[in-house]
């Protein structure tokens, strides 16, 4: 691991024993001062941040248990391990309750103290880890319910906030728990018809006889059980928001009818002649390729242009990981009671989540987590083990997912010029053939994209 080195403050008042323990510290990598006695101690912790202190508990004077409690009271994340004498395990345990990491006892063998030692950066470094993502999510990153700080979230919570002030219709595209109802409501709790309802309607989870019905309501009589008159979604979304859910499922009669909404702000209710007002703001959404269903003849082509004033498009999960993370946490927080110790999730767990393809999206994220805590049993930390099982063979980066040395080996230079080659095409078929767009999705600069296009070409 690249951590910086640590700098340990090590106190022991046998000088013999004090130096042997030093040297072998220095020689693992450590940074080292000593101190023999408890004041020598206090004088060095008032002047230096040191990561770790590593002290005798029986010492002339100010005893162990003084220094460490000096220690903690200025440096709150400091590592204090404590070493213990024949018969002072009592010692230890109150020590480790006032705060200290671990402790070993004498006479110890250099590699239990590294060990302790290494166990104890590890876990404050997750939690440091962990209270930093904490602080990101309080900070920004999230629009609403919305939590990203990927570029792609990024631009999208700023459409987000220009569109909620319009009352233009919008829609919505993801694939399958990317959030496309979250998206919904919080255009809705943004926009100045917060005020009034959020109406929401999924469209293929209501058998199409009565999905007419259900948006434009109905009077007595006008079919075999509509006993009473009764408003639909629409009049009750009055001066809110109207949410369409899977859109793309509505029958050719019914886009009609919509498309009449749209154009018009009026309506009948089913079995009547009476003519209603309304003043709705229409969020749509779809999973499906709704222009593709346009072109197949499936959906109205003058309906999606109707819909599609806004298009707002929601990136599958794959394809921001560094969103990954934070969602994480944002839902380990939301599991999790304020008043246990936070639950962690271990380097090896999360490079996991990362790797993996996600089809779900955010919602499938959401589950695993869920399944994570509960498998967890009482541990302090999700590891691998208690992911579900997809994604145990998820590995640690998705190109590395991809490769295998054959055989008979592989010319390693015609390789990797011919994953350039296919990275320059995707990105430049991703951004139309725009070179500057093409160089930044490949951190390039652009001169030296147009150089490699150049070299290709010859
Ligand atoms: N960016 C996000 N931040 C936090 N939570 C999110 C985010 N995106 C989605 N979620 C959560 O994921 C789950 C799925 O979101 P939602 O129901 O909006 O997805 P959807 O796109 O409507 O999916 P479907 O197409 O299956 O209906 C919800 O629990 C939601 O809270
Ligand atoms: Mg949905």
């Amino acid at each position: 691991m690249a951590d910086s080195t640590k700098h340990v403050l090590l106190i022991e008042d046998e000088a013999l024993l004090r130096q042997a323990v030093a040297e072998q510290l220095g020689d693992r990598g450590y940074l080292v001062e000593q101190a023999g006695s408890g004041e020598e101690a206090l004088a060095r912790l008032a002047d230096f941040a040191f990561d770790v202190i590593i002290t005798d508990l029986r010492l002339p004077g100010i005893d162990g248990a003084a220094v460490v409690d000096a220690a903690l009271e200025r440096y709150p994340d400091i590592v204090a391990i404590v070493v213990t004498g024949y018969g002072t395990v009592k010692g230890a345990v109150e020590a480790i309750k006032r705060g200290a990491a671990d402790f070993v006892s004498k006479p110890f063998q250099i590699d239990e103290l590294i060990l302790a030692l290494n166990a104890a950066l590890e876990r404050r470094r997750l939690k440091s880890e962990n209270a930093y993502l904490r602080a990101q999510l309080e900070e920004r990153y999230r629009f609403e319910g919305l939590i990203g700080k990927s570029p792609s979230m990024k631009r999208l919570f700023q459409l987000l906030e220009t569109v909620a002030a319009t009352t233009s219709t919008i829609l919505i595209t993801g694939e399958t728990g990317t959030g496309k109802e979250v998206v919904a409501r919080a255009i809705h709790h943004n926009s100045p018809r917060r005020q009034a309802r959020f109406v929401a309607l999924n469209c293929s989870a209501i058998p199409e006889t009565l999905l007419e019905a259900e948006i434009f309501g109905h009077v007595r009589g006008a079919f075999t059980g509509a006993i009473g008159n009764r408003q639909g979604r629409l009049e009750q979304a009055h001066k809110g928001t109207l949410f369409l859910d899977e859109v793309g499922t509505m029958s050719a009669a019914l886009q009609m009818k919509l498309l009449r909404v749209l154009q018009e702000r009026e309506f009948e209710r089913v079995g009547d002649s009476h003519t209603i007002k309304v003043d709705v703001r229409v969020i749509a959404a779809t999973n499906s390729d709704l222009l593709r269903m346009v072109e197949d003849g499936e959906f109205r082509e003058d309906l999606y242009y109707r819909l599609n004033v806004i298009p707002v498009q929601i990136p599958p999960l794959r394809d921001r990981r560094e969103d990954i993370p934070l969602l994480v946490q944002h839902f380990l927080d939301k599991l999790c009671d304020a008043s246990q110790p936070p639950v962690t999730v271990s380097q090896e767990a999360m490079r996991r989540l990362m790797a993996y393809g996600w089809p779900g999206n955010v919602r499938q994220l959401e589950n695993a987590i869920e399944r994570a805590m509960a498998f967890r049993g009482g541990r302090g930390q999700i590891e691998v083990d208690d992911l579900p099982p997809e994604l145990a063979a998820a590995s640690e980066t998705p190109a590395a997912a991809a490769l295998a040395l054959p055989e008979e080996g592989v010319d390693l230079v015609a390789f990797i010029t011919s994953i350039e080659r296919e990275l320059i095409q995707r990105s430049l078929e991703r951004t139309n053939g725009n070179k500057g767009q093409a160089a930044r999705l490949l951190h390039l600069k652009r001169t030296t994209l147009v150089e490699k296009l150049k070299r290709f070409n010859d």
